[in-house]
């Protein structure tokens, strides 16, 4: 293939690009994203702030104007994300117990039913995992809730919409470690129990190298009986060009890793002001991470 989309299809899977609405008019941006990728995660207009500023009433403009220019264009949506501890709105924010519960069982069934029969794979979870080396769960007034709060929120959004595939996704997982390895229990706990999970998301914002573990990572969790996909990749550092090319090599070595999504497009788009961690620079020009990813995706 020519694109990263298409190279991506030709092994039977996606290669998509975090959104923001507010640049759908930038017609480099656009063209890009219409040219180049075939998924789309929308960067903030599906998060909880933004789809119920104030509870009960939802808000969905941002985001729909993502939906409808992804049916436009062909591209598959990851939807990001139902439940997390970050970016909720201030009237969660200060919720606790069954208030909170509550209100977080009537967002995932509210924004999961608005957004039914569109979206490939929800991450229904996002980081509820600690960083370091106990494996254990991050302290949040979700967890604060009871321990059970993450399979609630899995059981709510199969039964919200039941043909998108429920994903957890966080940081830090990419190789194995104390988090990766707490999320795996997490996940083979949920499998043996029948609660509703089938991918896992390992976000992969990586400052040189993926560790040599990286693929062997990916394969652990596969064998649990789940997809895994890349959902937020992006890179900084001198070997960039051949971080990314073993990022995507991981990938395609694990016949359960069905897509890639980098997280963001120019340079300029990312969240990483200042570390040129992407794919095209400011000006929207193909790098050498570019082309070492779409040769990677094309090997073999
Ligand atoms: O929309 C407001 C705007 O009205 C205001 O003028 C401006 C002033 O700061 O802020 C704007 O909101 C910002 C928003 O991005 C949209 O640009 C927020 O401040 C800013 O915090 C927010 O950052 C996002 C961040 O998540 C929040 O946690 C990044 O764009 C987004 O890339 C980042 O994405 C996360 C994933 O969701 C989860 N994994 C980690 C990843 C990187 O942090």
């Amino acid at each position: 293939g020519t694109t990263l989309g298409a190279s991506a299809a030709e092994k039977g899977r996606y290669f998509g690009a975090a959104v923001a609405a507010g640049k759908l008019g930038d017609g480099t941006y656009t063209g890009i994203l219409n040219r180049e990728f075939n998924s789309i995660t929308p960067e903030n207009e599906m998060k909880w702030d933004a789809t119920e500023p104030s509870q009960g009433r939802f808000s969905y403009t941002n985001a729909d104007r993502i939906v409808a220019h992804a049916q436009a264009n062909g591209h598959r949506l990851r939807g990001h994300t139902l439940a997390w501890h970050s970016q909720q709105p201030g009237w969660a924010q200060g919720m606790s117990g069954s208030a909170l519960r509550n209100a977080m069982v009537n967002h995932i069934t509210q924004v999961a039913t608005h957004f039914k029969g569109k979206i490939y794979a929800w991450d229904v979870v996002n980081e509820a995992f600690a960083d370091g080396g106990g494996g254990g769960r991050r302290d949040s007034n979700l967890q604060r809730t009871g321990n059970d709060w993450i399979e609630v929120a899995f059981r709510t959004a199969r039964a919200a919409d039941p043909g998108a595939k429920l994903c957890y996704n966080d940081y830090n997982t990419d190789g194995i470690n104390a988090k990766s390895t707490g999320i795996y229990n997490m996940v083979r706990d949920f499998k043996s129990r029948g609660v509703p999970i089938d991918c896992v998301g390992f976000q992969s914002h990586l400052g040189g190298l993926p560790s040599g573990d990286y693929q062997a990572n990916l394969q652990r969790f596969a064998d649990l009986g789940v997809d895994v996909q890349i959902t937020e990749l992006d890179i900084s550092g001198s070997n960039q060009a051949q971080a990314y090319a073993n990022v995507v090599k991981a990938c395609l070595a694990v016949s359960r890793c069905t897509g890639i999504t980098v997280w963001g497009i120019r340079d300029s788009d990312s969240w990483r002001t200042g570390e040129n961690p992407l794919l095209f620079n400011s000006s929207g020009a193909k790098k050498a991470a570019y082309t070492s990813t779409l040769n990677a995706l094309n090997a073999g």
